[in-house]
């Protein structure tokens, strides 16, 4: 089968090319780097020893996309192109609906003009808004509270009622919850741009001394130590659930909808303490207000796609961040 990765250089798409390549598919990238360099595509060819083409094209230019599908005929279509910052969606929303949303409308309906009907969706749990309790099911209410969550669910409104449409259409909607972690070679990694706004990424960089000390954002949550729980998924296990998302859409599936999360939930102090631990130094920190928007608790429950999927997360918490800090030593200034 051959796969074109849309946002294929970023942090999640790298990971998943590497899990592609390793399993047998072929596949094409298209990126306007954006957000990423051409680096992490270099190192994707090195850790699998195996080539691909790129095409740096953006999926706003409806000509340029439409000129790969000329170029190579795709079975599947992997969308993980998109801006997701949440803080800058609120200062910048019409880049943030014009980039995320007509990007996907031009994609799908390049797509359906080749022939090509599957297609995996990245969403988030963000699509949950403020969840009444955890864990979160697939059918749990939606709502979006900001720029970047609602592109979210827009594209998931529109993907359903695209197959509504046409039935010849497969699509896969993944929720994500929180993606951390890198590849165990510590060639390819999480590189954000400027000061991270996550936790993992900004933990990572107070241990390794480029930043001072972490704000912890309240500790007066109705948690088990007052900070907010959220459900930290490994970057290759979440890669892995888009082949089995793939699989799953290989055959006649219609429209489904998977949580992609391990199913348990660790505060901020349980991170900065494991974290720590695999790292062997000491991670400053200090109590700060809460951050506008930010919920107690966000966790999955993975059991759908587990019984449908056959996707279990098998990265532990140690290997989280163990990886995280592989990759934050051997390139401190990321792929620079
Ligand atoms: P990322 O920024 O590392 O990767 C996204 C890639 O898309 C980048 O390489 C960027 O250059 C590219 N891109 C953006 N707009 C484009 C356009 N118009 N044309 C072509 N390429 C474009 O982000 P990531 O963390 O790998 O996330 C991948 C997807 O998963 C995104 O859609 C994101 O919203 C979603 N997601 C991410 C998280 C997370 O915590 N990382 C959580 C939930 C959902
Ligand atoms: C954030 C986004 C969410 C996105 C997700 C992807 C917001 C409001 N939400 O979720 O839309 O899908 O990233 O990874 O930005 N924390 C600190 N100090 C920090 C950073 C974070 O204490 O410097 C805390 C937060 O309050 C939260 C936890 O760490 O309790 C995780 O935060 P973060 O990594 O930003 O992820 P989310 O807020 O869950």
């Amino acid at each position: 089968m051959r796969i074109l990765v849309t946002g294929g250089a970023g942090y999640i798409g790298s990971h998943t090319c590497v899990l592609l390549l390793e399993a047998g598919y072929e596949i094409a990238v298209l990126d306007n780097l954006d957000n990423s360099c051409e680096e992490s595509l270099k190192r994707v060819k090195e850790i699998t020893g195996k080539d691909f083409n790129f095409y740096k094209v953006d999926l706003l230019d409806y000509d340029d996309v439409n000129e790969v599908f000329n170029k190579e005929k795709f079975d599947a279509v992997i969308h993980f192109a998109g801006l997701k910052a949440v803080g800058e969606s609120c200062a910048i929303p019409l880049r943030y609906y014009h980039n995320n949303i007509t990007g996907t409308l031009n994609l799908c309906d390049i797509m359906a003009k080749h022939g090509c009907k599957k297609l995996v969706f990245s969403s988030s749990a963000t699509v949950y808004g403020d969840p009444h309790t955890v864990p979160i099911k697939e059918d749990f209410p939606l709502s979006a509270t900001n720029p970047c969550g609602q592109t979210k669910l827009m594209i998931e409104y529109i993907l359903k009622d695209l197959y509504k449409s046409d039935n010849e259409w497969d699509i896969a909607i993944l929720r994500y919850f929180n993606p951390v972690g890198a590849h165990k070679s510590g060639k390819i990694g999480e590189d954000p741009n400027g000061i991270p706004n996550n936790l993992i990424p900004y933990v990572s960089q107070v241990a390794v001394g480029k930043l001072e000390c972490l704000s912890v954002f309240g500790n007066d949550y109705n948690t088990k130590d007052g900070t907010g729980v959220r459900d930290y998924i490994h970057v290759v296990d979440l890669a892995n659930g888009h082949l089995k998302a793939l699989e799953k859409i290989a055959t006649k599936s219609g429209v489904v909808v998977y949580n992609l999360g391990t199913g348990t939930g660790y505060s901020v102090l349980d991170m900065v303490k494991a974290f720590e631990k695999a790292s062997g130094k000491t991670v400053k920190y200090k109590i700060a207000p809460r951050r506008p928007g930010d919920i107690a608790e966000c966790y999955a429950d993975p059991t759908k796609a587990r019984e449908e999927l056959g996707f279990i997360a098998t990265h532990t918490l140690d290997d989280m961040c163990k990886d995280t800090w592989r990759w934050q030593e051997d390139n401190p200034n990321g792929y620079k």
